[in-house]
């Protein structure tokens, strides 16, 4: 390289999630026109336009710094070039073309723009043909994922995502459906962070009340079907914990199996669904109680990466307010990863008032709502307030019973299932290929 074009400075914005010839051909041509400064999106830029990144940005750093050609890697923070451009002003940035087209179209734009501010200049090599992170990614995930990963991947989630979706599942099925199910909006891909293993949804699937009765023993082979044919993460509803000895037990077991968190919720003896609210007869656990248990179940894990959360019950029992908010604190002061605020108000006011009263605590954790009866805020709306993870608690189920039920109900009524099938019935050919025969 002459003196001259070591004196340029180029800079390229990327990924590098999965590194392949088509990153070093860009590396290549941009070490062609100068000094290459690497602009490395952050784990949270990379997951607010696609997924999270399944390398971390500490790990991605260190491979790129190590690519031949490369000077010297910075975070970039945003998908948004600007911000790093007008810090470095190079003289080039280099990108493939495939960026013309599609969500990157008006980046790209920006770029341009900013760069006319002190005649830099973008360079464009033709895109690598035949090779994609995106491709090389399903292929990882076609081979599954260890428990290790899965587990970390929520605690990652939750600090690269201002908000973590979470979808509640109760069998493989649906499992499957949050799993797969995505929409594209906006040129962004959106889909579920993680499934939600229902106390009420497993019970109710299995035509059991929401008492406990359906013991983990039945718990666990529901989560071994849903950990077989997913690689999201996965929250369990562990009901109250039951007794401290059974619990610190019951953690380890999680751990080994690759679940990434566990909430049980402050209320002891006869468990009943928090839906009810007081109409049953519901106790909540003293405060000592519960605190000892938190404290006893982190003792017993055994990575760092398992979360307990501590789900309050004080709205739902009608205790006030001063009582939510005291027991939140007591709970992280016990160790919790989480507190899991529940209400049953429909009008959502108190779940607000309490948001916005936990975001005043000096030692704050993650917080997860559950909007099943507030269900009009937003997600938005509910992330302005800080909260971290919303669990969709139940809606699989919901939706799918009465349209079981119309089914039943049109072959009774018709003698046939002609009807039923045509209006309620996805086709023969559909459900039988539903489920690949290789996954
Ligand atoms: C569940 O899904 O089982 C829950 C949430 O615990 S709720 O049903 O709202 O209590
Ligand atoms: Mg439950």
């Amino acid at each position: 390289m002459t003196e001259n074009k070591k004196s340029k400075k180029v800079y390229i914005g990327l990924s590098a999630d999965l590194i392949h010839q088509g990153h070093l051909n860009i590396v290549a041509a941009g070490c062609k026109l100068g000094k290459v400064i690497i602009g490395l999106l952050t784990d949270e830029a990379i997951a607010s336009y696609k997924r999270l990144p399944l390398i971390a940005f500490e790990e991605r750093k260190l491979i790129v710094e190590n690519l031949k050609g490369v000077d010297q890697v910075i975070p970039q923070t945003t998908l948004d070039y600007v911000p790093n451009l007008k810090k470095i002003k190079p003289d080039y940035v280099v990108h493939g073309d495939d960026w013309k087209t599609g969500i990157q179209r008006e980046v790209r734009q920006r770029v341009i723009d900013t760069l006319a501010e002190w005649d830099g200049k973008l360079v464009e090599p033709k895109y690598t043909e035949g090779i994609s992170s995106t491709d090389l990614i399903n292929a990882v995930k076609a081979l599954g994922i260890t428990p290790g990963k899965r587990m970390k991947t929520l605690r990652r989630l939750i600090d690269a995502k201002p908000i973590v979706r979470i979808l509640e599942a109760h069998n493989g099925l649906t499992g499957l459906i949050v799993e797969k199910t995505s929409i594209e909006k906006n040129g962004q891909k959106i889909e579920f962070d993680g499934i939600w293993e229902s106390s009420l949804t497993d019970s109710t699937a299995k035509g059991k009340p929401d008492t406990e009765l359906v013991d983990f023993s039945s718990r666990f082979s529901t989560i071994e079907e849903i950990l077989e044919v997913t690689t999201k993460p996965i929250i369990v509803d562990g009901d109250t914990g039951g007794r401290i000895e059974h619990f610190k037990f019951r953690v380890k077991t999680l751990e080994r199996l690759g679940v990434s968190a566990i909430i049980i919720e402050d209320k002891i003896g006869d468990k009943r669904n928090s839906l009810f609210g007081t109409t049953v007869p519901q106790e909540q656990d003293s405060f000592e109680h519960f605190s000892q248990k938190i404290h006893e179940g982190k003792r017993s894990q055994v990575t760092a990466d398992f979360m307990i959360i501590a789900r309050v019950e004080s709205l739902i029992l009608q205790k006030g307010m001063a009582d939510a908010l005291k027991r939140a604190a007591a709970y992280i002061a016990a160790g919790a990863d989480g507190i899991m605020i529940h209400s049953k108000k429909k009008d959502g006011k108190e779940i607000i008032e309490f948001c916005e009263k936990f975001q005043k605590f000096e030692t704050k954790v993650p917080l997860v709502v559950v909007p099943s009866t507030y269900a009009h805020i937003t997600e938005s709306e509910l992330q302005d307030l800080g909260v971290n993870v919303i669990i969709y608690a139940n809606h699989l189920l919901r939706s799918a019973y009465p349209a079981m039920v119309d089914a039943a109900q049109s072959i009774l009524e018709n003698r046939r299932a002609k009807e039923a099938a045509d209006k309620y019935c996805m086709s023969i050919k559909d459900i039988i290929t539903l489920i690949p025969k290789d996954i």
